[in-house]
C-alpha cells in the first residue's frame, strides 16, 4: 500500500510539474534608433558626424574613428551589418520584430523623402534577407499608424507619436490629430470584444526627457493635452494593454505610469539604441554601446516574461577589430500588471 501511495504521489508531482512546464513562450526582437549613416568614414571629421569633406582630405587627418563606429557619430554600415548578423546568430526565428524608428542619421538640414525611402529600404532589405520572412504591407497608411495581429490573441499597435510631439507645433490646436486617439480607442475596444491583448509601440514615449541637469525636470515629450488624452485611454484600457515599447531616448530604461488616483497602471519598456551617437554638447549625456533586446513572452496570453539585453563593446571592438557581442543582463519583468496578465 505504501508503495502504491508513493507511486501515486510521484505521479501527482510529475503531473503538477509537467503542467507548470507547459506554458508556451515565444520571442521577439526590439531594435530601435538604428540611425544608419552610409556616409560614415573612418577618417572623417568626428565633430561633423565622421563625414569626409573635401577640406578634410587636405587637412590630412588620419584620426581613426573606428571600423565599428564612434560615440560622436551614427551607425556605419559595417556596424549595422554585424548587428543584424548577431541577431541572426542569437535568435534567427523571432515571432516578430518591434522596430521603433529613427533610421536616418542625425543632421541639421534634414533629408528629402527620396533619401529617407532609400535608407529605410537598405535597412529593411537587410533585415528581410538576414532573418525575416516578410514585411507587413498596407495599402493605405493615413496618419502613419496601424495595428496588426501577430498571433491569434495578440495585437501590436504602432502609433505615430510625432503627431503629439511637444516640438511639433503644427497640431497643437487640433483636438485629435489625424484622429489617432479615436482610432486607438476603436482598436482597443474591438480587442476587448475579440479577446485580444495588445502591445503598444511607438518611437517617442510619453513622459519627460530623462537626461537633465540634476534637480531639473526634463522637457515633456508630448503636448500636455495629448499626454492627458493618451493616459486616459491607456488607463481605461489597461486591462488589454499588456506592454508598451518605445525608443528615442538612446537609453535603457522603463517607465511606470501613475494616474491621478495615485495608483500605477501600466508601464513602458524603452530600448537602448543601435547607434552609438550621443549629444556631446550637453554635460549630462553619456553614450550607450550599440544594443539589441530579445524579449520572451507567453504566446497565448501575450504576458511578458523577461528580456535579454545584448550590446557591442564598441571601444574593444574597434581596438581589436573584432566583433564581441556581450551579454548585458537578463531581467524578469516584475511589473505587477504584467505578472498578472502572464498568469491569467
Ligand atoms: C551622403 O552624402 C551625400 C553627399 O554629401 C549626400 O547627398 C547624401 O544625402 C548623404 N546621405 C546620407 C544618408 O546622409
Ligand atoms: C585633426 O586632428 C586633431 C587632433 O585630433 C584635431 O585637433 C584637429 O581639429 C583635426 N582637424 C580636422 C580638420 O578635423
Ligand atoms: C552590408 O551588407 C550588405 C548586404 O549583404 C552588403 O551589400 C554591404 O556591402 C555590407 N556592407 C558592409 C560595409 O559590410
Ligand atoms: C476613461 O474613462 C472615464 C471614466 O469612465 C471617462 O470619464 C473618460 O472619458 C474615459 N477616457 C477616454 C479617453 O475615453
Ligand atoms: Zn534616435
Ligand atoms: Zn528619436
Amino acid at each position: 500500500m505504501w508503495f502504491v501511495s508513493l507511486c501515486i504521489r510521484i505521479l501527482t508531482w510529475f503531473f503538477v510539474s509537467h503542467s507548470i512546464e507547459c506554458y508556451v513562450y515565444g520571442y521577439f526582437w526590439h531594435i530601435t534608433d538604428i540611425h544608419l549613416d552610409r556616409n560614415y568614414s573612418r577618417n572623417g571629421n568626428a565633430k561633423n558626424g565622421c563625414h569626409k569633406k573635401i577640406e578634410d582630405i587636405f587637412a590630412f587627418n588620419f584620426t581613426d574613428n573606428g571600423v565599428y563606429g564612434n560615440f560622436q557619430c551614427d551607425t556605419p554600415e559595417f556596424l549595422f551589418n554585424t548587428t543584424i548578423q548577431n541577431m541572426k546568430d542569437l535568435h534567427s526565428r523571432p515571432d516578430f520584430i518591434v522596430w521603433t524608428g529613427d533610421n536616418m542619421p542625425h543632421s541639421k538640414n534634414g533629408f528629402d523623402m527620396d533619401t529617407v525611402y532609400t535608407e529605410v529600404g537598405v535597412i529593411t532589405d537587410l533585415l528581410i534577407a538576414t532573418m525575416f520572412y516578410y514585411l507587413i504591407k498596407f495599402t493605405s497608411l493615413q496618419g502613419g499608424f496601424y495595428s496588426t495581429l501577430v498571433s491569434p490573441g495578440l495585437r501590436v499597435i504602432a502609433l505615430n507619436t510625432i503627431l503629439w510631439l511637444s516640438e511639433n507645433n503644427e497640431n497643437v490646436r487640433v483636438k485629435d490629430p489625424e484622429e489617432q486617439f479615436q482610432w486607438l480607442e476603436t482598436v482597443l475596444s474591438n480587442s476587448i470584444v475579440n479577446q485580444e491583448k495588445v502591445y503598444i509601440t511607438g518611437h517617442i514615449p510619453p513622459g519627460f526627457y530623462p537626461r537633465t541637469t540634476p534637480k531639473q525636470k526634463g522637457i515633456p515629450m508630448y503636448h500636455q493635452h495629448f499626454v492627458e488624452h493618451f493616459q486616459s485611454i491607456a488607463n481605461n484600457y489597461s486591462y488589454v494593454i499588456i506592454g508598451q515599447f518605445y525608443g528615442h531616448f538612446h537609453l535603457d530604461m522603463f517607465q511606470i505610469f501613475e494616474y491621478k488616483t495615485g495608483t500605477s497602471k501600466g508601464s513602458a519598456f524603452i530600448a537602448p539604441p543601435v547607434s552609438p551617437w550621443h549629444d556631446d554638447q550637453s554635460s549630462y549625456s553619456l553614450p550607450v554601446n550599440p544594443s539589441v533586446r530579445l524579449v520572451r513572452y507567453f504566446t497565448e496570453s501575450g504576458g511578458l516574461l523577461d528580456y535579454t539585453q545584448y550590446y557591442l563593446d564598441l571601444d574593444t571592438a574597434n581596438c581589436r577589430q573584432k566583433v564581441i557581442w556581450g551579454f548585458n543582463f537578463k531581467t524578469d519583468l516584475l511589473i505587477p500588471e504584467n505578472a498578472q496578465s502572464s498568469t491569467s
